[in-house]
């Protein structure tokens, strides 16, 4: 990881620069990042789009979606000033190669005018159907040749499955070094997922336990309180296993479960972790009725208010057979992790928003207390909370204070709240500063993307041909079917969740 280092002068042409993620979340972070001082002295932000706009309307809608979402709140009139001054808006046609001419001549003029030559990042925030367009036509008009400062960032989904996500790579890479190529998944540049790394390699406490020896089983939830809201004309092709588990889930997993690296070098992390991803047992055909679960939503009641099932979303199939639900069983077979569960499940429209790992230790071999001390006994647990609360805890047992000798589980927390007072970056600041480094560390690499739709592809396969006749199986403000409970709790555990916080919306 080049943490030091100074971006270069940086040209970001923003494809689909006025949809959602550069409202939301692209502008806001790179405001943030000005903010901070990270930005260079020499940079340029060029919204693309087919909607025409002037530089000022274009950036009056920016204004409006820094406003409203970034997490340094309302922006400063005259830092919003500066910051703007760097932001134009080029009306381009994505399959219309003159107007990659135009984007080559503004590319030009930077050239020349600024001290160095700047790096280009050309940002694919738009539908995946017009990648391959995009990528051609920069070929094209030269825009993509230069392999030092020539950068591309592919927003997920990437692919719909195997064999669409090698045929992306194949065309990338044939216009592309695979150096140039930043496969973004958000959950990567999370503060709580990074600490993965540091809290397993700068301390020398756990790594000597970490593994099947003392581990008796690990879990990742990511649940979300939403539904698919305006989504649902994208989410009814896709669907939890593709949305969720492909990228994010396994990403999380591949840093809970990877050797430990030689060194901080991007290339060094990434092949650590496709190794766990080529170490994970395939299922197989006759194993996936036991080992995994799907759910689908159906209407309920949040805080109060009547909410319409998945069926029933806009742009869903009134039939759908999409799931908004997953929870699967995987086993990774090396030395370090056989016959430990991993058990991993995310849902929409579940009872609570929140991203857990929680690693579950072996009992003690000989318990030396009477039962009645030990009636809420709880092996020790290692839990990981992502999101919303950022924290880490580790549940030991200790005597109640009391003239009985009575055992109960606490918890010795480290909570980033109270721990330290800078607000906390969100992922597309720590992503984007690294595309503009040149740091690669918290991106896919192309055979990661390959070796997670590889291992899922039976399950979709299977859950696509099988047309579930239970659906709607969970209701609204649930913690998913029944079946997920039973999926866990045959081998004896059950999921873990963090008690709601007095005052926290859920
Ligand atoms: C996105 C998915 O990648 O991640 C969404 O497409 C999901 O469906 C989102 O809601 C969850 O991200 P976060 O950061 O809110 O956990």
């Amino acid at each position: 990881m080049k943490t030091n280092v100074k971006p270069r002068p940086t040209i970001f042409m923003i494809f689909g620069g006025t949809g959602d993620l550069a409202a939301r979340k692209l502008i806001p972070a790179l405001f943030n990042l000005f903010l901070e001082k990270y930005m260079p002295k020499e940079f340029a932000i060029i919204g693309l789009g087919r909607t025409s706009y002037s530089d000022e309307s274009f950036i009056k809608t920016l204004l409006e979606g820094v406003n409203k979402y970034s997490r340094s709140g309302k922006a400063d009139k005259d830092k919003w000033k500066e910051f703007s001054s760097h932001i134009s808006y080029l009306t381009s046609d994505v399959n219309d190669e003159k107007d990659y001419k135009k984007m080559s001549d503004f590319i030009e003029k930077c050239e020349n005018e600024w001290s160095e030559p700047p790096v280009i990042i050309h940002y694919l925030a738009v539908d995946p159907k017009f990648f391959p367009i995009i990528a051609s036509n920069l070929a094209k008009v030269k825009l993509a040749d230069n392999t030092d400062r020539t950068r591309i960032v592919v927003e997920k989904p990437f692919g719909h499955d195997l064999a669409s996500a090698k045929e992306l790579n194949i065309l990338l890479k044939s216009i592309f070094d695979e150096t140039q190529i930043y496969r973004i998944d958000h959950y990567l540049g999370k503060e709580t997922v990074q600490n993965m790394l540091a809290f397993r390699f700068a301390n020398a406490l756990f790594e000597p336990i970490w593994n099947r020896n003392y581990i008796e089983h690990v879990q990742i939830s990511v649940t979300e309180d939403i539904g698919v809201e305006d989504r649902g004309g994208y989410y009814d092709g896709s669907g939890a296993l593709r949305d969720m588990v492909q990228n994010h889930i396994l990403q999380v997993l591949c840093l809970v479960a990877m050797e430990p690296p030689v060194n901080f070098d991007a290339e060094e992390i990434r092949n650590r972790k496709v190794d766990v991803l080529r170490a994970m047992r395939p299922f197989a055909n006759e194993e996936i009725r036991f080992n995994t679960v799907r759910g689908q939503y159906g209407d309920g009641w949040v805080q109060g208010e009547k909410v319409e099932g998945y069926r029933e979303e806009t742009g869903v199939d009134p039939e759908s057979n999409t799931e908004t639900f997953a929870a699967l069983k995987f086993f990774i077979d090396n030395w370090r992790w056989q016959n430990v569960p991993f058990y991993v499940r995310t849902g929409k429209r579940m009872h609570q928003k929140s991203s857990i790992i929680s690693i579950q230790f072996k009992d003690v071999p000989h318990l030396i207390f009477p039962s009645q001390s030990s009636e809420s006994w709880q092996q020790n647990r290692l839990i990981i909370s992502i999101q919303p609360e950022m924290s880490i805890r580790l549940q030991v047992q200790a005597k109640r204070p009391g003239l009985d000798m009575t055992l109960n589980p606490v918890d010795m927390v480290f909570n980033y709240d109270g721990t330290y007072e800078n607000d906390t970056p969100e992922a597309y600041e720590t992503l984007l500063l690294d595309a503009m480094k040149g740091d690669q560390t918290l991106f896919m690499r192309g055979d990661q993307v390959e070796t997670a739709w590889d291992l899922l592809m039976p399950v979709l396969e299977n859950w696509e041909s099988r047309k579930s006749i239970s659906f709607p199986n969970y209701s609204s403000d649930s913690w998913g079917p029944e079946t997920a409970e039973a999926l866990i709790a045959k081998d004896g555990f059950h999921w873990f969740t963090l008690p709601i916080k007095k005052g926290e919306k859920k």
